[in-house]
C-alpha cells in the first residue's frame, strides 16, 4: 500500500512536468480496402517528415501509432479514437480521411486533452465540431471556389453539377454553384449521388440530357474517382464535347498512370501537385518515394500529413512534451511555412490552412501524366467558413 502511494505521488509529479520520453501520435486512417493507397500516403507524409527532419523534438522522440478505418464509418471511428486515447494513451491525434469519421472523433477531444491534426477530412464545418481540430489539408469549399472563375473564363455559361452526397461534396457544389452564379453562369441542374455509387452510367445520361456545356465533379479521391472518370469516357461525354471541371480529387496523381490520355487537358483546382515545382518539394517527394519504393502511387495525403507532422512537432516543442491540448493548439495558431505546396499558415481564428489554390491541366510530360500547374490563386482561405 505505501509503495502503492508512492508510484501515484510520483505520476502525480510528473503530470504536467516536462520529462525526456516517448509522445505516441495516433493515426487513424484507410489502411486497407479499396482506399489503401490514400492511407498509404498518410504513412509516406508522416515517414517522409522523418527522413527530413528527424523523429525527435527537443529530448523527446514521436512515437506513431496506426489505426486503420478502411471505409467512413463514424461509429468505428469514435471507437478506434477511443481505444488510441484509452488503450495506448496517445497525446495527439491525426490522420482521418473521411469527414464523417473526423466528426465522430471530435467531440471526444477535450475531454481527453488531445488535439487533433486532420490530414485529408474536407468539410469546412469539421474545425467548428471542436476548439482542438487543426487541419492541414484544404477545405472542397476552397479548391472548388476557383474553378468557377476558369470555368467562366473559359466561356462557360451553362453548368451541371454531380457530387458525392456528403459534407465535401455538399460544400463543393455550393460554392461552384455561389461562384459560377456570381460570375454570371448558370448552374442548370445540381445531382447528388451516394458516396457508395459504382454505377455511374444513369449519372452520365442525366448530364447528356441536361444540355450543359460542362460538369462540375466532386467524389472524395479513391476507387469511386476513377470509376467516375472512366464511365465519363466510356458514355461517350468526353467525345461529345462536355467539359469536366474539378477540384484535383479527381485526377490524383496515383490515377494518371491508369487514365493516361482520357484526362488529357482537363483541368482541375487543387492544392498541391506532385509536379510543384520547388527545392521543399522535391526533397520532400525524394523522402516520401523512397518510403513508398513507387514514386506514380504519391498522392496529395501525403503532403497533408507531412504537414500535420510539422505541426505536431510544433505543438511538442511548444509544449515541452506536457500534455496540454489547448496550449499545443495556440502555439500554431498563426504559424506560417513552406510546404511542399508553396506557403501556407494557420488561420488562428478557425484553424485551417491559408494556401495557395493551383489551376493545373492534365498532361503528358517526358512521358508522364501529370498535374500541370497553369495559374495560381494566392493565399486562399477557407471561403466555406462560418464563424460558430
Ligand atoms: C472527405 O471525406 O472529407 C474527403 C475525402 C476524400 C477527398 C476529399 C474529401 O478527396
Amino acid at each position: 500500500m505505501k509503495y502503492l502511494l508512492q508510484v501515484t505521488a510520483a505520476v502525480a509529479l510528473c503530470a504536467g512536468v516536462a520529462h525526456a520520453d516517448v509522445i505516441k501520435v495516433g493515426v487513424v486512417g484507410p489502411f486497407s480496402g479499396g482506399a489503401a493507397l490514400q492511407g498509404r500516403n498518410f504513412q509516406a507524409g508522416i515517414e517522409a517528415y522523418f527522413a527530413l527532419h528527424g523523429k525527435t523534438v527537443g529530448e523527446h522522440e514521436i512515437e506513431v501509432i496506426y489505426r486503420d478505418l478502411p471505409a467512413a464509418d463514424p461509429g468505428q471511428s469514435a471507437a478506434l479514437t477511443q481505444e488510441l486515447i484509452v488503450g495506448e494513451g496517445v497525446q495527439y491525434l491525426a490522420g482521418y480521411y473521411y469527414t464523417p469519421d473526423a466528426m465522430a472523433a471530435a467531440p471526444i477531444l477535450e475531454e481527453a486533452n488531445v488535439p487533433m491534426v486532420i490530414f485529408n477530412a474536407a468539410t469546412s464545418a469539421i474545425v467548428n465540431a471542436s476548439p482542438l481540430v487543426v487541419r492541414t489539408s484544404f477545405t472542397t469549399f476552397q479548391t472548388s471556389t476557383p474553378m468557377a472563375t476558369v470555368a467562366r473564363e473559359r466561356g462557360i455559361s451553362k453548368a451541371i453539377t454531380v457530387v458525392s452526397d456528403y459534407g465535401p461534396g455538399i460544400d463543393a457544389e455550393t460554392a461552384f454553384v455561389r461562384a459560377f452564379g456570381a460570375a454570371g453562369g448558370e448552374t442548370v441542374q445540381s445531382v447528388r449521388m451516394p458516396m457508395t455509387t459504382v454505377d455511374f452510367s444513369p449519372i452520365m445520361q442525366r448530364i447528356k440530357d441536361s444540355g450543359a456545356e460542362a460538369v462540375f465533379a466532386f467524389l472524395p479521391a479513391g476507387p469511386q474517382t476513377l470509376g467516375f472518370m472512366t464511365a465519363f469516357v466510356e458514355n461517350g461525354l468526353k467525345d461529345a464535347g462536355v467539359q469536366l471541371l474539378a477540384p484535383g480529387d479527381l485526377t490524383q496523381e496515383s490515377d494518371l498512370p491508369v487514365l493516361g490520355p482520357n484526362a488529357a487537358g482537363m483541368l482541375t483546382t487543387f492544392h498541391y501537385a506532385v509536379s510543384h515545382n520547388s527545392p521543399e518539394n522535391i526533397a520532400f517527394i525524394e523522402a516520401a518515394s523512397n518510403w513508398l519504393g513507387n514514386p506514380d502511387e504519391l498522392s496529395f495525403p501525403a503532403v497533408g500529413a507531412y504537414d500535420g507532422m510539422t505541426v505536431i512537432a510544433r505543438m511538442i516543442e511548444a509544449t515541452d512534451g506536457r500534455q496540454d491540448a489547448a496550449a499545443a493548439v495556440e502555439a500554431v495558431k498563426g504559424m506560417e511555412w513552406i510546404s511542399p505546396r508553396g506557403p501556407v499558415s494557420i488561420n488562428p481564428e478557425n484553424r485551417h490552412l491559408t494556401q495557395n489554390i493551383y489551376l493545373r491541366e492534365v498532361a503528358e510530360v517526358e512521358g508522364k501524366w501529370i498535374n500541370h500547374e497553369l495559374q495560381v490563386f494566392e493565399n486562399q482561405g477557407d471561403p466555406g467558413w462560418v464563424a460558430p
